[in-house]
């Protein structure tokens, strides 16, 4: 009996001690496994007598629930304390300041795009894309400008091949859309992308640049449509007091062909830098759709007519931001591009 008393006082202050849960283990196995401690006394029952068995089973017994019940309270105390260290040890500072996420900024030239998009989209075009490697007979023949034309001078082309080349404007997307249209009408589109002109670059020139031309084909469109339209989009990208003017232009396959003068916004028309004094910002180009180039492509000119204009993405970019060089829009600076960032 005395032998029980000592186990289960050892094993009580074994489990007092233990400061973990892995200690805490131990001392269970030490005591409570098949080779344990309290194992070891029920050993011990063979030497006892018939009489004095079920007295020392019963003492055995109280020492085994004693120790297993001071086991699982510790237990309970111990991981208590674990995951309160736990929690300390993991504790974060939600009032530390954080990184800015690093986000891309869009650029300019297609918040230009996207905006001039949505304009066009809202007027009932629909927006069509084509290759930037195009064939001579898209970017200049249906453009009614046949080989030697003398205009094709105007733009001083990229060649691949004696048929192949960089296009120079959008009108080569034009030119598939009449293509694939076979004469169906009407046609209501604009085509944004990049074209390619043979130029040194400087501050207003570049190798490649950004165009975006419209084309509306159907039955009686005239230059007041044109007009019109222009007007609208005067307005909306440089503000609802813009006045537009016409002035006679030559382009092969429009016809009459007109530049387009926006009053400027910067001095409302009175003169100033931006306008050189005059007034009035040269935007764009535009005319009537040339009846050669209708008949090229399929349609009856004595049945249908249309408008043409092509917008330089980076000079209405430039107008309307204040920026004096279209390099920056390829340099790839990216303290030029942070102007432009949304969430600054
Ligand atoms: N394609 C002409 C250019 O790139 C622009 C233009 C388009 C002019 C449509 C008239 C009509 O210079």
């Amino acid at each position: 009996m005395e032998k029980v008393q000592q186990v289960k006082n050892d094993g009580l202050m074994a489990i007092e001690k233990c400061e973990n849960l892995e200690q805490l283990n131990q001392v269970r196995i030490d005591y409570l496994s098949k080779k344990g401690h309290v194992q070891g006394l029920m050993a011990l029952m063979k030497d006892l007598s018939k009489e004095e068995k079920p007295a020392f089973g019963q003492e055995v017994n109280d020492c085994k629930q004693a120790l297993t019940k001071a086991l699982d309270a510790k237990m309970e105390v111990l991981q208590k304390d674990a995951l309160k260290a736990k929690l300390e040890k993991e504790k974060i500072d939600i009032t530390v300041a954080g990184y800015k996420p690093n986000i891309g900024t869009v650029h300019p030239l297609m918040m230009i795009q996207q905006e001039l998009e949505d304009l066009f989209v809202g007027m009932g075009y629909s927006v069509a894309e084509g290759p930037e490697m195009e064939l001579d007979l898209y970017n200049f023949e249906r453009a009614n400008l046949p080989k030697d034309h003398p205009a094709r001078d105007m733009q001083d082309t990229f060649y691949i091949t004696p048929n192949t080349l960089l296009r120079t404007h959008t009108t080569a997307i034009q030119m598939r859309v009449l293509e694939q249209a076979k004469g169906q009408l009407p046609i209501k589109l604009i085509c944004p992308g990049k074209v390619y002109r043979r130029d040194d670059d400087d501050a207003t020139h570049s190798h490649q640049f950004m165009q975006m031309e419209g084309l509306v084909v159907g039955e009686n469109i005239t230059l007041t449509d044109l007009k019109g339209t222009l007007r609208f989009f005067a307005k909306k990208m440089f503000g609802e007091d813009r006045e537009i003017r016409f002035r006679p232009s030559y382009f092969p396959f429009t016809e009459p062909s007109v530049e387009v003068d926006v009053s400027c916004h910067m001095c409302g028309g009175k003169g100033c830098n931006v306008c050189k004094q005059t007034g009035w910002i040269e935007i764009l180009g535009a005319g009537m759709v040339h009846p050669n180039v209708l008949e090229m492509s399929g349609f009856d000119s004595s049945k249908c007519s249309g408008f043409a204009f092509g917008i330089g993405l980076e000079r209405v970019a430039m107008l309307k931001y204040g920026i004096d060089d279209i390099r920056n829009f390829y340099t790839n600076d990216v303290r030029f591009l942070k102007n432009f960032d949304r969430f600054d």
